[in-house]
């Protein structure tokens, strides 16, 4: 039974038991409507508890059935319904009420929850609005100005401010049914209060709305949904509820067929099941409480930064004073831009200063439980310091290289228990970017790799895992994607129309304007180094800038100029100039066409790096794309395009 009931004296309890979140699936559509018309017509029922089984009241609509066309009956429907029901109804909340399960309890005659439930309309984050109601009832029960943050921008009201903003009607403690229901005798017999939907609330003043849709335009970036979410409960209050609920539906429909809802959706559920690899499902993790960072350069002050945030204790080992204190003040620095940002508060910065512990010397990896290196890109080097971690850690210890490049096995070959060794690649900058590739190699023990994943989720990381290729997934895909951008321009493609393009599609940055911002050297090295080695790489417009001293923005200009202290760039005839010989005649190329061009390009490594076996699934290649590159989130990745543009 997904919708149970049970009979208290006059009082029903209907639960809902749809695990594990309790969607709304078109099951538990049908039941709720039924018992909606079955409940009316027992005489012995006076008041109605609605709740949710297990740890939440209603994660929302079932999102796996978006996929497919909508079926009756339709939650509107099921909403209205229960909105009419001559009882009245109750909805208890512990946990979430999600989506629809926020339209649900809106729904409800009166909403009781405890103090920690949460309360949120997240639909677009999924390309789509609230389809239920969700944007005409909310702003009847909480006034329009706190609809617009639930709606449109995220806000996510606890139980206590929920009860501040009169979203539900009081508080109650666990257990939650049996002060619900106490609730519901209290009720029961009273004239009925108004329904959201049929409650009156004043239209705001006209600049709430300019400012709103400002606000919200800008921080979409283009998303389609959070605007028209706005839209449609301004329609509303401007029009009716009748207007109002009419536009969000369509709207809804609309949103919900689009490609960006698409790949939302994709992502979703991608990112659900990157945190929980069936294989590793059975095993627990390792304690790990205190790790160790070696190299406190930008990457190991990221991570270090990252396991602050996450309540970790860190020893940072650096190789001299010198860069302890620069390492030192990194942090600082990263804590201070949080503290002025309004993010962190002077405790929470100083409670994590004293978590961090520097050393010069290894004697304090003694009581890490994980090591992470992230010394200098040298296999020598790295060998030297695990040669030194293996004298000094525990014998249960994991050790974690951060290595872009170099084979995992040939960093812990010889070395003591390399079952406790794998990759650990975060990207830059470490305490913001999402990714995290784990990579192990054939030795790497499985409840290890279990801890790798079980940190990833510490952290609030997407773990992808690798397996071991040159550049592991990532870049490797980076590569043929700045290698055919090149290439569009040695065939006559002007830079900046290469980089409009990307932009357009949805990346912040073009490829060649990423490469001014991070370095055109350590590419260039590189291939300077696999020529060494006699391999046939061909000289690339990149190599004659670097060698001409350009090498990005650190330098003054790249494939652009920039002025100082501004890092808007500005076409360069020093840099035509230079990639002169390598550069065909001028081509114009629309941008569709440069964008299919370069999402070809990595969707054919992708299927390399899949035939290979170095990623798991298609859409562990889209998280890395999207949560370590930039690939823009309502596109889905490079995979999930590819996938669609074989639909079409
Ligand atoms: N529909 C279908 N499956 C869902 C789901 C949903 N709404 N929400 C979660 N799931 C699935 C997940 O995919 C995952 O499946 P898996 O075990 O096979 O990987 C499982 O439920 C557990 O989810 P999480 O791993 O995310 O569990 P957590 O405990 O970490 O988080 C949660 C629980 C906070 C409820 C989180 O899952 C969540 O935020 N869910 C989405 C909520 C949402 O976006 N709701 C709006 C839906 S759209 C809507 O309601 C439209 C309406 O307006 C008409
Ligand atoms: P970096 O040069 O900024 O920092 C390296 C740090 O290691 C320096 O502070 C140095 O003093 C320290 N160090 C060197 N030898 C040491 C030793 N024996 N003991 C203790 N400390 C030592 O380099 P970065 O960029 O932080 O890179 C570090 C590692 O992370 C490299 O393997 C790199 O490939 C990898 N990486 C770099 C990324 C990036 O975007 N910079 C992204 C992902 C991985």
């Amino acid at each position: 039974m997904t919708v149970n009931v049970e009979i208290d004296g006059e009082i029903a309890i209907v639960t809902i038991e749809n695990p594990p979140v309790n969607a709304l699936s078109g099951t538990v559509r049908q039941r709720l409507l039924a018992l909606a018309d079955a409940l009316d017509g027992d005489p012995n029922v006076r008041a109605v508890v609605l709740t949710g089984a297990g740890k939440l009241f209603v994660a929302g609509a079932d999102i796996a059935e978006f996929d497919r066309p909508p079926e009756p009956p339709f939650l509107p429907d099921v909403v209205a319904r229960i909105e009419a029901a001559a009882k009245p109804w109750i909805a208890a909340i512990r946990g979430a009420a999600l989506g629809g399960g926020l339209e649900l309890a809106l729904g409800c005659r009166f909403r009781v929850a405890t103090a920690s439930a949460r309360f949120a309309l997240p639909e677009i984050n999924l390309g789509i609005i609230p389809g239920a109601g969700g944007t005409q009832r909310l702003p009847r029960v909480v006034g329009v100005t706190e609809a617009i943050r639930i709606v449109a921008e995220n806000h996510s009201p606890d139980g206590r401010e929920a009860l501040r903003l009169g979203l539900v009607d009081t508080l109650v403690d666990e257990p939650l049914v049996p002060g619900a229901v106490a609730f519901a005798r209290a009720v029961v017999g009273q004239a009925l209060s108004p329904t959201s939907i049929e409650r009156v609330v004043p239209a705001p003043a006209a600049n709430v709305w300019t400012e709103a849709e400002a606000r919200i335009t800008a921080s979409a970036r283009g998303a389609a949904a959070p605007p028209q979410a706005l839209q449609a409960l301004k329609h509303g209050i401007e029009h009716g509820v009748e207007a109002g609920l009419a536009l969000e539906r369509s709207t809804f429909l609309a949103l919900r067929a689009t490609e960006e809802a698409a790949a939302l959706r994709h992502l979703f559920f991608a990112e659900r099941a990157a945190l929980r690899p069936a294989e590793l499902r059975a095993l627990s993790p390792r304690p790990i409480e205190t790790v160790g960072v070696v190299g406190g350069g930008t990457m190991g002050s990221g991570i270090a930064a990252a396991l602050l945030n996450a309540g970790l204790s860190i020893v940072l080992i650096e190789q001299d004073e010198a860069s302890v204190l620069r390492a030192r003040s990194t942090l600082a620095g990263l804590f201070e831009s949080s503290r002025r940002r309004g993010l962190m508060s002077d405790e929470v910065a100083s409670e994590w200063m004293a978590r961090l512990e520097t050393s010069i010397g290894y004697g304090a990896a003694e009581r890490c439980d994980l090591v992470i290196e992230a010394v200098f890109e040298d296999l020598a080097v790295k060998r030297s310091v695990f040669a030194e971690l293996g004298r000094v850690c525990r014998p249960d210890a994991i050790h974690a290289t951060n290595t872009s490049y170099i084979d995992p096995r040939l960093i812990a070959d010889g070395l003591p228990g390399p079952e406790r060794f794998l990759g650990l690649h975060f990207f830059s900058p470490a305490q913001v970017m999402k990714l995290l590739e784990i990579v192990p190699t054939p030795d790497t023990a499985l409840d290890v790799l279990a801890t790798g994943y079980d940190l990833a989720r510490r952290l609030g990381k997407v773990p992808v895992r690798s397996g071991i290729c040159d550049g592991f997934i990532g870049n490797r895909i980076l590569r043929s994607y700045r290698t055919e951008a090149e290439a569009l321009v040695c065939g006559g493609v002007d830079i900046a129309a290469v980089d409009a393009a990307m932009r357009a599609f949805g990346f912040a940055m073009g490829p060649f304007e990423m490469q001014d911002m991070a370095g055109l050297d350590i590419a260039y090295l590189y291939r300077e180094a696999a020529r060494a080695r006699g391999m046939p790489v061909p000289d690339m417009p990149g190599d004659l800038l670097v060698r001409a001293g350009r090498k990005g923005q650190k330098t003054g200009g790249g494939w652009y100029d920039y002025a100082a202290d501004d890092r808007r760039p500005k076409t360069s005839m020093d840099a035509q100039r230079i990639i002169a010989p390598l550069v065909g005649a001028k081509k114009e190329m629309a941008g569709e066409a440069i964008v299919s061009r370069l999402m070809a390009t990595m969707a054919e490594e992708g299927h390399a790096i899949l035939a290979e076996g170095i990623a798991l699934g298609a859409a562990d290649i889209d998280l890395v794309e999207v949560h370590g590159y930039g690939f823009p989130r309502k596109r889905g990745g490079p995979m999930f395009q590819a996938g669609r543009l074989g639909k079409t």
